[in-house]
Formats: structure tokens, sequence, C-alpha cells
């Protein structure tokens, strides 16, 4: 049965929100107060870059399910749940700035007209749900007018749709029946099909979603300091990861090594949840040592660099395939980029960067750094490609037509996204990756069985 939704909020978490909960079969409003996005999207033109959302938002808005306003006043009356989808961004000791999710809470004490749920599916720290909740009741006066309720997100920038639509869990946090009722309405398109829901009280779902970003922030340390390790003991990390990645309780997934991880979640999230346990008088100790596991691990690819330009990158052109936190992505915060690139022009490098996003934030977050229009383009005259993301686009990139426009054929591969056999195959006279020394055999398993049977 459809609900009648509004998100407040068209940012990377509001916008995917509110479509896939129109695909869903909901009536949603999604409000931003700034009316070039909107206007943006009425001409089909998504505010930000996520694969496949621009045919969501249309199919949607063509079917009348979906619409968007610059008012929340006009865009709460008689509607059964509004979330709050605002930026939670990091202030400078740490903490999440609260200040647009309580002034959203506001608009919406203001101008509800019957019972309504307010969600908050923004990223906030524990305990904020319940200030949402007493700040509303002190302006509305009475407790039977609303509820609250947290239901965070746990959507991958490059594969959100997916992650919604597919989520391998649903938290809500709520301590109203009613308002419980409604969340478990919202969500049934997505527990009919075994999507598991867990019901929760505030604190939990609040903590739930810093347990899992800090956890998941700290597998890739993990894997980044196991990867270190493989270099000087003849392993190859891609197979230890393999390896311990088939063991069920472990999981393969966030084994890749990189760079080091940003984003506008990981790092926000890991800093938000130390605080939460210093304000508690609790050691966070493990969440604290891979946040500086990862500032270290940036700082040290400038040094890989510098190795690979013997020792000195001065007068070098060094060409950079991706800038972006990650693939499939245009977002730049925090992105390993903006800490690895900076100091290589300093040192006298001309940096040139291909970026498939072509990030609008570029020129402004990286203003010493050249963008490109192609692989092909940054390569030209290169001493070296330094691959910063795993866009999978790099992965068709012919080679050897990089190699032959180079000054000197070296590829320096922090995402593991080449084989060196083929990068050597190419014309790369050097081709270094992280954690590879040892030879990789693959999965034996996935070859045909008759060649392991061969062996
Ligand atoms: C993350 C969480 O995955 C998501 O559930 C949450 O809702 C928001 O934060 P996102 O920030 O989009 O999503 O990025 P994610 O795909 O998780 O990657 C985070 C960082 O870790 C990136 O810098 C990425 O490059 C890095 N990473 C991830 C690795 O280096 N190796 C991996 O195997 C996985």
């Amino acid at each position: 049965m459809s609900v009648k939704i509004t998100i407040i909020g068209t940012g990377y978490v509001g916008l995917v929100s509110g479509a896939c909960f129109a695909e869903l079969g909901h009536d949603v409003i999604c409000v931003d107060a700034d009316q070039r996005k909107i206007d943006m999207i009425a001409e089909g033109r998504m505010p930000i870059y996520e694969p496949a959302l621009d045919q969501l938002v249309a199919r949607n808005v063509e079917l009348g399910r979906l619409r968007f306003s610059n008012s929340t006043k006009d865009s709460v009356k008689g509607r059964d749940a509004v979330f709050i989808a605002v930026g939670t961004p990091s202030d400078g000791a740490g903490r999440a700035d609260l200040r647009f999710v309580f002034a959203a809470a506001m608009e919406v004490a203001n101008a509800i007209d019957q019972f309504t749920v307010i969600v908050t599916k923004s990223t906030v720290p524990v305990g904020t749900n319940h200030q949402v909740y007493s700040r509303v009741l002190e302006r509305l006066g009475h407790p039977d007018a609303f509820a609250v309720a947290s239901n965070p997100e746990f959507l991958r920038e490059g594969a959100a749709i997916q992650d919604f639509m597919e989520p391998d869990r649903v938290v809500i946090g709520c301590e109203n029946d009613r308002a419980k009722a409604v969340m478990e309405r919202i969500y049934a398109p997505l527990t009919v099909k075994g999507s598991r829901l867990v019901a929760t009280n505030i604190e939990t779902a609040e903590m739930i979603k810093y347990a899992a970003n800090a956890f998941l922030a700290i597998k890739v340390s993990f894997i980044n300091e196991v990867a270190d390790l493989c270099e000087v003991i003849n392993a190859n990390v891609n197979d230890v990861a393999l390896g311990i990645g088939l063991d069920h309780r472990i999981g393969a997934a966030f084994l890749k090594t990189g760079p080091g991880w940003g984003g506008s979640c990981f790092p926000k999230d890991t800093r938000a949840l130390l605080m939460t346990a210093r304000d508690a008088g609790m050691p966070a100790t493990i969440v604290q040592s891979a946040i500086e596991a990862n500032v270290s691990r940036k700082k040290s690819m400038v040094e890989r660099v510098r190795r690979m330009c013997g020792g000195s990158v001065a007068g070098k052109k060094i060409a950079v395939l991706g800038v972006t936190f990650k693939g499939q992505t245009d977002d730049m915060r925090e992105s390993p980029s903006l800490d690895i690139l900076p100091p290589l022009v300093l040192e006298g490098a001309v940096v040139e960067a291909y970026d498939p996003s072509n990030p609008h934030d570029a020129a402004a977050l990286l203003p010493e750094v050249t963008m490109a229009e192609s692989a092909i383009a940054a390569a030209t005259d290169a001493d070296l490609i330094v691959v910063l993301t795993e866009w999978m686009i790099f992965t068709t990139i012919d080679l050897a037509e990089l190699a032959s426009v180079m000054r000197t054929p070296a590829l320096l591969d922090l995402r593991n996204l080449f084989d060196r056999g083929k990068a050597e195959a190419a014309g790369f006279t050097r081709y270094v990756s992280l954690g590879q020394t040892g030879e990789s055999i693959g999965d034996l398993a996935i070859a045909e069985p008759s060649a392991a049977i061969n062996q």
C-alpha cells in the first residue's frame, strides 16, 4: 500500500532514496532548498553522478510517483513520513555538524498537520534522534502528533540504487508502535522479497550505522597493511584476500588494497565514532589505529611515486588515472588524490590527470593539476602513469597505446587494476602494484577443472 513520503535533501542519499521509494510504489516528494538542483532535475540532469539514477527518476516522475519542490512547508502537510537526508559534515573537531538536521526537523515541526513519522536517514551520532524528538516535542507541545525513527542508509556511491533495492538489511530504530507500522509499510516491498528488517531501539540503529562503516574502514586498513607486509615476504595480497575472503566469517568484500580510503562517509563516520567514544569516556583504539594507518598510507603513496621516478619527481611528468575517492563516482571528498598529488607538484612534478567523471570540483580542489580529456592525453610524454581509482573503464584502455605515447613507459598501479604480464607485454618497462611481489597464480577453482587436474 502506497505511503506518502517526503524526503528533505536531494543529495547522494536523499535523491537515490526518493527515487527508489517511488520505484517501490510510494508517493514521494523530494525537497531541496537549492532551486538550481530542482531545476536541473526537472530538465532530466542529475545533481549527482550515480549510474542509472536519471532513468529511475525520469520513469517515476513520468508515472507521477515522484515530484520535486524547494519548499519544506508545502511538502510536509498530509504526509505519512518525512525523511531527513541532509548533510552532516564533520566540523573542525571531527564531530558531525547537525545544524542542517535540526533545521530540517524544525521546518517539519512547523508544517505537519497530521501524525507524521520524522525519520532521520542522515548519518547522525548516537542520541541525535532523541534530540530531534525533544526539539519537535517542545515546538508541538504534544507527543501524539508525531514520532521519530532512525533509518540509516548503507548505500555505496556508484552502487547506491542496487544497495537500496537489494539491501542486506533494513535497519529501523523506533520506539513508537504506530511509527513502526508506517516504517514496515514503507519497506514492505523489500521485506516481502526477503530483505531482512532489523527493528531495534533508536540508539542501537544509530550505532549500527557507525559500527558498520567503521568496521569496513578497519577491514580496508587491515588489507592495506597486509599488502605492505606481502611486499617484504614475497607474498601476493590478491591471493591473501582470496584465501581469507573465502572464509564465510570474513567475506571477500572490502579486501581490495588501494591508496587509502576516502569519501564522504568513512573519514567522517570514523571520526564521529571516535568522538562518541571519547564523550562516553570509552577507548576506541582500533578505530583510532585504522584512521592513523589510513593517513600514513596516503603519505606513503607519495614515497612510492618518488621511488618509481628514481628518487625525485622534479622535472617529471606524471599522468594520473582517476582523482575521485574511488571509481564509478564523481565525488572527490577526502579523496586520496588530495593528499598524494599536491606534494608531487610541490616537489617539481608536472601532474596531468584524467578522470572519466570529469569532477566539477577538480580544478578547485586540485588547482595545481591539469585535467586531461583522455588517458592518452594525460599519458603523452609522461614519465609515469599512476592509477589512483578503480574505474571499470580503465580496464578496457589500450595499454600498448598508452605506453607508446609516454617518454618512459612506467606504470604504478595503486589499485592492482592491471596485470603485470599484460602491462609488460604492452610495452611498460616498469610495472609496480601493491602487495604483489609474489606472483599470483589466481583462483584455480575458477579455472577449467581439467586445467587444475593437469597441474
Ligand atoms: C560507504 C559504505 O560502503 C556505505 O555502506 C555507506 O552507506 C557510505 O559509506 P562509500 O563511501 O560510497 O560507501 O564508499 P565505499 O565503496 O564503501 O568505499 C569507501 C572507501 O574505501 C573508498 O575510498 C574505496 O576506494 C575504499 N575501498 C573500498 C578500498 O580501498 N578497498 C575496498 O575493497 C573497498
